[in-house]
C-alpha cells in the first residue's frame, strides 16, 4: 500500500472504518513530529501487532504550559515524512490544529491523582493536555492498538488508566527506551542542548546506572538511592534536579524500601541549563 497525507478527522475516521470493515489491525503511533530512533523503535513494535500503521504527528499546545516550549518545539516535518516513509508507514495522520482545538473547544479529559505526582508537580496542566489529545486521536484514528514510549513512563501509566477507566476498547503497547551510544535517552529536545550541556546531560543515565548499582549490592533503601543519585547532580553546575522518584510500577506509589518480587521504575527530571530532560529505569527483584 502506498504512503497517505491525512489532514482531515472525517477523511481519517473514513479511512480507518474502511480499514476495520476489511478485518485489519490498526495500530497508532502518537508522535509530536521531529522523529528520532525512539519513534522508529516504535513503529517496528506496532508492525509486530498490527497490519495497517497510523503515526499522527500533532505538537499538541494542551500539553504546554504558557512557559514551556511549545512555540520552538523542534519542527521538521519533510524529513519526517522521508522516515515514515522508508519505514513503510501507511498513513500519517497531520491535523489541523484549528480543526483538533476550534474556538467552541471545550472538553477535556483527566485522569486523577497519579497526575499530580512527579511529572505533574512540576507540570500540572501537561497530563490534562496529554489524555484529552490522545483520547482525540483515538476517536480519529480508531486504533486496535497504540504504542508509546518507556522514556515517558508515567505518561504511558496515566494513558493505560485512561483506556482502563474509560473502557477504551485499545491496548496499549509501552516499548523502551532508545538510547545514543553514550546513554542519554533519545527525545526530540536533545536538540536544544549545546555541546557541554549535551555532555552535562549523561548525569541523567549515569545516576541510573549508580541506583542499579548499588541495588546490585543489596542496597534496598529508596533513600540512600536517592541520596547517592543526587550527588552526581550536584556535582554537575547546569543541572538542576526537579525530581528522582522511586515508585512501584504497578501504581506508581513511592516506596520507601526495594522488595523482592517486585518492579519499580526510577525516574529522574533534570534541567540542564534551559533543557527539562526525563529518563528512567526498570528495577525488577
Ligand atoms: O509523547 C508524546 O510525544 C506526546 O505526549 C503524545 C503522546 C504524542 C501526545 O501529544
Amino acid at each position: 500500500m502506498s504512503f497517505k497525507v491525512i489532514t482531515s478527522v472525517s477523511d481519517m475516521q473514513q479511512y480507518s472504518k474502511e480499514c476495520l470493515r476489511r478485518g485489519n489491525i490498526i495500530g497508532l503511533v502518537p508522535t509530536m513530529g521531529f522523529l528520532h530512533e525512539g519513534h522508529l523503535s516504535l513503529i517496528d513494535k506496532s508492525k509486530e501487532k498490527a497490519d495497517i500503521i497510523i503515526v499522527s504527528i500533532f505538537v499538541n499546545p494542551t500539553q504546554f504550559a504558557p512557559t514551556e516550549d511549545f512555540s520552538k518545539y523542534p519542527r521538521d516535518l519533510d524529513r519526517d515524512i522521508e522516515l515514515l516513509k522508508s519505514k513503510e508507514v501507511d498513513v500519517l495522520f497531520l491535523p489541523d490544529a484549528n480543526e483538533i482545538y476550534p474556538d467552541n473547544f471545550n472538553t477535556f479529559v483527566k485522569v486523577k491523582e497519579v497526575t499530580e505526582r512527579y511529572e505533574g508537580e512540576f507540570r500540572p496542566t501537561h497530563f490534562e493536555g496529554v489524555t484529552t489529545i490522545v483520547s482525540i486521536l483515538f476517536n480519529c484514528v480508531k486504533p486496535n492498538i497504540a504504542v508509546f514510549g518507556r522514556k515517558d513512563a508515567q505518561q504511558a501509566f496515566v494513558i493505560e488508566k485512561m483506556v482502563q477507566d474509560l473502557k477504551m476498547d485499545i491496548k496499549i503497547i509501552v516499548s523502551p527506551i532508545i538510547r545514543e551510544n553514550d546513554g542519554l535517552a533519545m527525545s526530540s529536545r536533545n536538540i536544544y542542548l549545546n555541546a557541554n550541556e549535551r555532555n552535562d546531560a549523561l548525569v541523567l543515565k549515569n545516576s541510573l546506572d549508580l541506583a542499579k548499582k548499588l541495588i546490585e549490592l543489596n542496597e534496598y533503601n529508596a533513600s540512600v538511592l536517592i541520596f547517592e543519585m543526587e550527588r552526581l547532580f550536584l556535582a554537575v553546575p547546569s543541572a538542576s534536579l526537579d525530581y528522582i522518584a522511586i515508585v512501584n510500577k504497578e501504581n506508581f506509589n513511592t516506596v520507601d524500601k526495594l522488595k523482592k518480587d517486585n518492579t519499580y521504575y526510577i525516574l529522574v527530571a533534570c534541567k540542564i541549563g534551559s533543557t527539562r530532560l526525563i529518563d528512567n529505569l526498570e528495577i525488577s527483584l
